[in-house]
């Protein structure tokens, strides 16, 4: 098969077939051109979801860092803008943004409170990282630059990624910034948003075999006793989380305004991991959350420091994530995080349905699809202790996703495999999860072009990874020991939410 992934087309040439390629999701963000990682200064503000995103401008390689920018009414329609923060002299790292209501920055101009993003410059010559501001009075599309930046900088090579938000109970404004190398998370606090005092820090805890990035902290309360709110403080680790790459850890406490105190019986003192998969990365929440989505919203990079540079797409190289709504659930002693993918996805899901129910009793017995590029599948499998199952996505000649479900033994695994398009270097992963597993379990495999995300129980634990099929995929579900109930098996194809159209 002739894929043409990496001929360079003159500028211009392709963009008709863009969107059309490929690899090419068709419900998850991606970029007409060019690289991406982080999400950036996620905000909604008059009507719109604001994405803003690291992004090279001029090249399928990291490089040039700027902010690329994509909106939406929904948080499923996504339309991507010009870039609203390019380099300078200094390139333009990750952070945040949020609306200054009441103009307590003075950077307001008229009635319309302005969007203030703060991130961190890279001044390469001189390998300093410090926190800057940048004012929007046009609705995200351009920022100018703040006349007294950097509003904080330590002189230090690997100090990043802010992430500001208005901590009601202390009556100040928060700014988290990570020291990289040292494994530590500093808060601090502001009545301005210009002027910053360090309040407390946290760290090293958990992983800290790579550099840490991309801090958030989250307040989340659970489904059943919304009253009992806790704390989430989220970590990227660049290498050595996710089955040795890259990915992002969590802890469970209280947060005072000054400092986060981890709250060891709840949280656990290793971290645990946010997701499973190989591909999320650097996930932050959205800013002023319109009152009726009452959970927090979040999404992720769907890729990683590891393989992510040579996945094979053409031309643009990687993703964001779906937008998941953040809970907390008792797990044992334990609260965990839970993610579920956005209510309001459901309705790019086809009217029709292609369902299966029954049993697999005997060994090897497996069900299966035609190969599609985009769907929507909910499995749930049952079984008495001992049984298991596997549940495989594959391109017709390939299997390239592996999850095997024990029975009884209270385990998940999930194996990506290499395959023809995939990178070689670091591709193949398995990562191995437990979870109580009652008698029944309920996988939700969303497949979009080259990336899968799947929901395990609600999202109690949830799976992201970039796959290479050349033409689509399919599911199959095999018994291998037991019998394995397939209780409900219901595939409904995916519609195009992203717009192309230069
Ligand atoms: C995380 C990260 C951030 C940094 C940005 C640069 O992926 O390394 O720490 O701000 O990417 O693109």
């Amino acid at each position: 098969m002739d894929l043409m992934l990496t001929q360079p087309n003159p500028e211009g040439e392709m963009d008709d077939a863009i969107g059309t390629e490929p690899f090419r999701p068709q419900y998850h963000f991606t970029p007409r051109r060019n690289w991406v990682n982080d999400p950036n200064g996620l905000v909604y503000f008059e009507g719109e979801y604001h994405l803003f995103y690291q992004y090279n401008p001029h090249g399928m390689d990291w490089g040039h860092m700027s902010w690329g920018h994509a909106v939406s009414a929904d948080l499923v329609s996504w339309r991507e803008l010009p870039v609203a923060i390019p380099e300078t002299d200094q390139m333009i790292f990750s952070g945040s943004v949020v609306v200054d209501w009441e103009n307590v920055s003075g950077l307001g101009e008229g009635k319309a409170p302005p969007l203030l993003a703060f991130f961190t410059a890279f001044d390469e010559a001189r390998s300093i990282q410090s926190q800057h501001l940048a004012v929007s009075h046009d609705r995200g599309r351009t920022f100018v630059h703040y006349a007294g930046n950097p509003i904080i900088d330590l002189d230090l090579a690997d100090f990043r990624d802010p992430k500001v938000f208005y901590h009601a109970e202390s009556g100040a404004w928060i700014m988290l910034v990570a020291l990289a190398r040292d494994h530590y998370i500093q808060f601090y606090r502001s009545q301005n948003l210009l002027d910053w005092t360090l309040a407390g820090s946290f760290g090293p805890m958990g992983s800290t075999s790579g550099q840490w990035e991309c801090p958030d902290l989250i307040r989340l309360s659970m489904d059943e006793d919304p009253a009992n709110a806790h704390w989430v403080l989220k970590v990227d680790v660049d290498v050595g989380l996710v089955d040795g790459g890259s990915g992002a850890q969590y802890f469970v406490g209280q947060f005072d305004g000054h400092r986060f105190t981890m709250d060891p019986e709840l949280s656990g003192l290793s971290g645990a991991l946010v997701d499973q998969g190989p591909d999320f990365y650097a996930a932050v929440t959205w800013s002023d959350l319109p009152a009726e989505q009452a959970s927090p919203v979040w999404i992720g990079w769907q890729s990683n420091h590891q393989s992510g540079k040579a996945y094979p797409t053409y031309p643009w190289r990687g993703a964001m994530s779906l937008p998941r709504e953040l809970y907390l659930f008792p797990e044992g002693e334990k609260l965990k995080l839970g993610q579920r993918p956005l209510k309001a996805l459901t309705g790019l899901r086809s009217a029709e349905r292609r369902g299966v129910t029954g049993s697999l009793a005997a060994a090897a017995s497996q069900v299966s699809f035609a190969r599609e590029k985009s769907f929507w599948q909910d499995i749930s499998l049952g079984g008495d202790a001992g049984t298991t199952g596997t549940v495989s996505l594959s391109d017709g000649h390939e299997t390239l996703l592996t999850i095997t479900v024990a029975f009884g033994g209270e385990q998940i695994s999930f194996e990506r495999h290499a395959s023809a398009f995939g990178p070689v270097d670091f591709f193949e992963r398995k990562t191995t999860t437990r979870l109580p597993l009652p008698a029944r379990i309920d996988l939700q495999i969303l497949v979009d072009g080259s990336l899968v995300e799947i929901f395990v129980n609600g999202g109690r634990r949830v799976y992201s990874a970039s796959l290479f099929a050349s033409d689509g995929m399919s599911t199959s579900i095999e018994c291998l020991t037991g019998t394995l109930r397939v209780e409900r098996d219901d595939l409904a194809l995916m519609q195009r939410s992203i717009d192309f159209s230069p």
